[in-house]
């Protein structure tokens, strides 16, 4: 199956609207499209011991890997105030490198910027990145 980019922010979009933030009222969604197609979404989860909160994409890719889910082929991410339309959110460091160890350096990240999609790739996002293979 394949997603249009305004389609997979849209999907970004709906899952932000479950973002739990109340510490910082910044509601992150994301939509990650797993290689068999079936898409996985995410929010933030916040915490009052602010170490533990987990960011909307490591939320998406916990949940394609629980399903056995490990070959991804693009991103979309939506982030802003809560109660607000999601906008421009490039991923964290955190999240850059959880992303690199299953997707490829060509894969797109779909972010909005302005409202309207702006894509990147994984290898812009994180160049170099670490691999114990090189
Ligand atoms: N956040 C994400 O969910 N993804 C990112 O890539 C950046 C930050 C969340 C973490 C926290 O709940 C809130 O945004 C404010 O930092």
């Amino acid at each position: 199956m394949e997603w249009d980019y305004q389609t997979l922010l849209q999907k970004a979009e709906d899952a932000r609207r479950n973002a739990y933030a109340p510490y910082s009222h910044y509601a992150v969604g994301a939509c990650l499209i797993g290689q068999n197609g079936s898409l996985y979404t995410g929010c933030n989860v916040e915490n009052a011991s602010s170490g533990c909160c987990i960011c909307a994409e490591r939320t998406a890719v916990a949940k394609a890997v629980a399903e056995g889910v490990h070959a991804f082929g693009a991103i979309a991410v939506v982030g802003g105030e809560t109660g607000e339309q999601g906008d421009f959110c490039p991923p964290c460091g955190i999240c850059r490198q959880v992303l690199a160890e299953f997707c490829p350096k060509d894969m797109p990240v779909v972010l909005r910027r302005d409202g309207k999609p702006f894509a990147l790739t994984m290898g812009d996002l994180l160049p170099y990145a670490f691999d114990l293979e090189t």
